[in-house]
């Protein structure tokens, strides 16, 4: 059998790492391998959203099953115009990425299915949206309806931050075409929940809750970034909670998406404020979620490559995707310094001695390549050291150790990831 992963981030080396895992037989193929890929997969240097390249390659490489990471080639139509050539695709057609691509599609198809969300308006002017949120409460959150690489969401706490944000996407084109339609929206308060789900156009299987670190700084601090880290389980994803989520989000939106003519298939990726009020979403991704990706997968309890061949398929139904019992994952990117903002690429890699034979510990490549030999740097984010334990607190331990034995110039992370799963561990002694 062979495979073909799209994506070359933390995420795609994630699911490689795991199908290869699984499957030792099978041959990968991923695109623009990084350092941490080589010895799982051979290297195709064709970019993720040049569409017709790659379908040319996953026909001449004839790839059983062609695994689509990011949200840029799914919004492009890659699976749509490899189903044209009859080959199979784990990752929605386009209209069905919709439900990360448009926020305003998104709002509209949870507002028609009875999915708990924000109260929501959508403009196209500019003079009508600064109106309504002239008139509105203090707090609201401004969207740009398309994709805007994780920064198109800006949470005003006055009307004059609103009035900002509006001009800056609507008048001054900051996010370019994705700015044209706005979703204005009520503010939301309590916890996030990161909740991904393998959905074959009918069935869905929940993977592990899991919780990202969006914020920059310790504390949940500072400008938002791709993700600083990630940990799951959560405590308070209960399986109550997740019966509920499971209700009243997943199913309605995905016999909705069916219902409109654009049946799901891929991971769904929820992202849920629980709120006094239950749990409300925030927003859905196409695709799995990085770094959430970096600790649900080392958690799964089955074989991805079944998994993600049934979605594909449309054969999900009675099979399981469950969670390894009593096993934690805690994930802490490091990344280069400065980062969000300007920082520095080229920088020379260690990597220690003791990380070999780790059996609680997985380095997964975010961005790095090889330059004369060596591992260096070539992103923002550089690494994901996963650790893994009997809980949180144990899984955040292995991961930290682990990152003592990695350095390079720069080298940046947050020392607080899975703080507030820790705290509740604690508070229980
Ligand atoms: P999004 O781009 O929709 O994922 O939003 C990015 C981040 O903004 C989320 O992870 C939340 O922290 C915050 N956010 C988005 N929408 C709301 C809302 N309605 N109320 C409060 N916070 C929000
Ligand atoms: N961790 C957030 C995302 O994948 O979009």
């Amino acid at each position: 059998m062979k495979i073909l992963i799209i994506g070359n981030g933390g995420r795609e080396h994630a699911l490689l790492w795991r199908m290869a895992a699984d499957r030792p037989e099978t041959k990968f193929l991923i695109t623009r391998g990084t350092p941490g890929t080589e010895d799982l997969a051979e290297s195709i240097d064709v970019s993720p959203t040049d569409i017709l390249t790659l379908v040319d390659a996953a026909l001449a490489h004839e790839v059983d099953l062609t695994v689509v990471g990011p949200e840029a080639p799914l919004a492009e139509g890659l699976v749509d115009r490899l189903h044209e050539r009859g080959l199979a695709a784990f990752g929605p057609t386009a209209a069905a990425a919709r439900i990360e691509t448009s926020k305003a599609f998104a709002k509209n198809l949870m507002r028609q299915a009875g999915v708990p969300t924000a109260g929501f308006e959508i403009f196209t002017g500019l003079q009508q949206a600064l109106d309504y949120v002239s008139a509105g409460p203090e707090g609201c959150v401004v969207k740009a309806d398309g994709l805007a690489a994780g920064k198109g969401s800006v949470v005003c706490r006055s009307r004059e931050e609103a009035s900002r944000a509006l001009h800056l996407m609507m008048h001054d084109r900051a996010f370019g075409a994705a700015g044209e339609t706005v979703v204005v929206e009520e503010l939301m308060a309590g916890e996030e929940l990161s909740v991904l789900a393998l959905v074959d156009g009918q069935n869905i299987l929940t993977l592990v809750p899991s919780q990202d670190h969006k914020a920059v700084g310790e504390g949940d601090t500072g400008p938002n970034t791709g993700g600083m880290g990630a940990y799951a389980p959560v405590g308070v994803a209960t399986q109550k909670l997740i019966a509920q989520v499971s209700s009243e989000i997943m199913e309605p939106v995905v016999a909705a998406l069916k219902e409109a003519g654009c049946p799901y298939r891929g991971c769904l990726y929820a992202g849920l404020m629980l709120t006094a009020g239950g749990p409300q979403v925030v927003e859905f991704n196409c695709r799995f979620g990085d770094p959430e990706s970096q600790v649900v997968l080392p958690l799964l309890d089955g074989d991805l490559v079944s998994l993600l061949e049934a979605v594909s398929a449309g054969s999900l139904a009675g099979m399981q995707a469950g969670t390894l019992p009593d096993k934690a994952a805690v994930c802490v990117v490091l990344a280069s310094g400065g980062y969000p903002g300007d920082y520095a690429k080229g920088k020379p890699v260690r990597f220690g001695p003791g990380l070999s034979g780790r059996q609680d510990l997985v380095v997964f490549h975010a961005g790095t390549v090889r330059g004369d030999g060596q591992v260096v740097t070539a992103g923002g984010r550089v690494l994901g050291v996963t650790g893994l334990g009997g809980n949180v607190e144990l899984a955040a331990a292995a991961a930290y150790s682990g990152i003592e034995e990695i350095s390079f110039e720069g080298k940046y992370f947050r020392r607080d990831i899975g703080y507030r799963e820790i705290e509740r561990i604690r508070r229980q002694r």
